[in-house]
């Protein structure tokens, strides 16, 4: 065995790659997985004990220069590449190839985001496949309540317990049932509604909630927060304003307006004229949705609000079609590029 070393370490000694492949050659000869190191290290296992020791110390040292032997070489191929080729003209302009840009809906979504950590809100998310739980029951909405009717989505025939998310109200029931109070935090996500689709509607769109439960939070609390809100996200002399509605996990409920951004509240099209236009739906949480959660409405209210988020890109952005936000159609896509 010595012998073969022996001549091994010659030829590793002599070893002059011309080119990075006959490198490559000898690397696998040498250290690949079928390589003369394993054999020889196989080998060394019949080694008589007298002899190991001296015979180990030669087998190490051979794999060191083989090692070494590619190192060098590898060096030098790379210091060679360097000096002789040439890297032609560096003062020109770098192609960078087709650099994307961020999806309108995402731009606004991360807007909405900013705004609201700016008031201490905190992310959170949950699931699109909900239970019928966390989507309707714990919200207020009992089993065969004509209130479900207005968010009919799509249910599995075989269960129908599990439906797709009509909005991120469902966040807000996981939020509670797990997190103590204080709360403070916002939602978004995809939801699903069975709609035909068209320009103004569509089975999928985007949502942003929030809530806050604490001790005495109030309507006040939650009128201010929306219009911080309205004023960062549009412009400073955004007005606002509340009128009554119905949602049955909120009492009271409200939806809320803002003055028409497009023709500062003097009347257009898009306001229908009448220089207002609704973003979304807010409320204080119903005691009994609290308590649904495992909050004591004796001890602690909070308020919840929703968006939805293509109809404040709709605001910011005068896309007209609905469908648009779906197609990836790069010339529409394309023309965001400058608002990231
Ligand atoms: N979830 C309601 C909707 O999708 C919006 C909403 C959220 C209303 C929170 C009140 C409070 O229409």
């Amino acid at each position: 065995m010595k012998d073969r070393i022996q001549q091994l370490l010659s030829e590793i000694n002599a070893f002059k790659a011309q080119n990075k492949e006959e490198l490559e050659q000898f690397r696998i000869k040498f250290l690949g997985k079928k390589g003369v190191m394993g054999d020889l290290f196989n080998e060394f296992k019949n080694v008589p004990s007298e002899l190991r020791k001296d015979v180990g110390v030669l087998l190490n040292d051979l794999k060191n220069k083989a090692q070494e032997a590619i190192n060098n070489h590898k060096e030098a191929f790379e210091t060679d590449n360097s000096s002789t080729q040439a890297i032609g003209d560096i003062t020109l302009p770098v192609d960078l190839g087709q650099v994307g840009s961020r999806h309108p809906i995402a731009i606004v979504r991360n807007e909405i985001i900013d705004i609201f950590s700016r008031l201490g809100f905190t992310v959170a998310e949950g699931p699109e496949i909900e239970d019928d739980w966390h989507n309707f029951t714990a919200l207020n909405f009992p089993l065969e309540h004509p209130a479900r009717d207005m968010q009919d989505t799509f249910f599995i025939e075989k269960d129908p317990d599990i439906a797709l998310r009509t909005h991120t109200s469902s966040v807000q029931v996981r939020m509670m049932e797990n997190n103590k109070p204080p709360i403070r935090s916002i939602f978004p996500g995809r939801v699903y509604r069975n709609e035909a689709i068209s320009a103004r509607a569509h089975c999928f769109f985007h949502q942003v909630e929030g809530l806050y439960i604490d001790k005495n939070v109030s309507f006040a609390d939650l009128k201010q927060t929306l219009l911080y809100f309205a004023k960062e996200m549009f412009s400073a002399d955004t007005q606002i304003r509340l009128r009554p509605s119905y949602f049955p996990f909120t009492e009271p409920s409200a939806e809320m307006d803002i003055s028409c951004n497009l023709c500062g509240g003097k009347g257009c099209s898009f306001c229908k004229h009448s220089g207002w236009v609704e973003i979304l739906g807010c409320g204080m949480v119903d005691p009994a949705v609290l308590e649904n959660c495992g909050i004591d409405p004796t001890v602690y209210s909070g308020f919840a609000f929703g968006m939805g988020i293509e109809r404040i890109t709709n605001l910011r952005f005068q896309v007209k079609d609905l469908r648009m936000f779906s197609e990836n159609d790069q010339r529409f896509l394309s023309q965001f590029k400058s608002a990231l």
